[in-house]
């Protein structure tokens, strides 16, 4: 059984697509039942809408884990954003190459890198969240509504604001290690399925019976 090879995941709802099943650019990657809505434009279009400034000479990646929910108009900037600042100056003299008789290969020379965008698994991205290159969010965290994220998150935090701060932890730490050990989105789907009562409980030891 693979239910997540599909688009549309809800019968008449056509703004709530599995994310997988719409990607097209080989440095963009999203696990099985991550969902997207977007309730302005078409959810399909989120490689062009959400994931900017993500020039393909660059070959950064975004790479988003399983189980995730992303809400609509949550942004990853990437760095072809991020205009040089060893430079005297942030004007992008390499972008212009043509104009200022520069060479076309050293044209990434106009941004600095910080590195790929990593989501893990059962991420829940806030509306119009926006998170920035170079960052990695660790499984089970939860991204406010309209934070701006410039550093990494780690598992199971909450964070919102700008800059993004932890709120709190969602659950104690033991409850967090098991859930990192267990790894429950990567149980077959037929597994996922029998369990999600247990999921839904709250209760570490629900989940971890059978
Ligand atoms: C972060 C969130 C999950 C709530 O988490 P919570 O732990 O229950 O937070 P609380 O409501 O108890 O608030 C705790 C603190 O965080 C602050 N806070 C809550 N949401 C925040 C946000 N988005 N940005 C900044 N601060 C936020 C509260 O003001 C409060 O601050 P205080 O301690 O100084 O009083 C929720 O506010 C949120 O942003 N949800 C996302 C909703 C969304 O975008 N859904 C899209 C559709 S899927």
């Amino acid at each position: 059984m693979d239910n997540s090879n599909k688009t549309y995941p809800r019968t008449g709802d056509s703004q709530t697509i599995y994310l997988k099943n719409v990607i097209t650019n080989p440095n963009i990657q999203a696990g099985d039942f991550t969902m997207y809505n977007d309730f302005v434009n078409d959810p399909r279009d989120f490689q062009q809408n959400n994931v900017l400034y993500h020039y393909p000479i660059n070959h950064d990646k975004l790479i988003i884990g399983k189980f995730c929910s992303i809400a609509c108009g949550a942004k990853f900037i990437f760095n072809s954003a991020n205009h040089t600042m060893s430079s005297l100056s942030t004007y992008p003299f390499p972008l212009f190459f043509e104009e200022w008789g520069l060479e076309k290969s050293r044209v990434t020379e106009s941004w600095d890198n910080k590195g790929d965008i990593i989501i893990g698994n059962d991420v829940w991205i806030g509306y119009e969240a926006v998170i920035l290159a170079g960052v990695k969010i660790g499984d089970g965290a939860i991204i406010g509504t309209r934070a701006v994220v410039t550093k990494d998150v780690p598992p199971y935090t909450i964070v919102g604001g700008v800059p993004a701060k932890p709120i709190r932890k969602r659950f104690n730490e033991e409850t967090i290690r098991r859930l990192l050990e267990l790894k429950w989105w990567d149980w077959p789907e037929q597994k996922i399925s029998q369990k999600i009562k247990a999921i839904q409980s709250g209760q570490i030891d629900e989940l971890m019976e059978g």
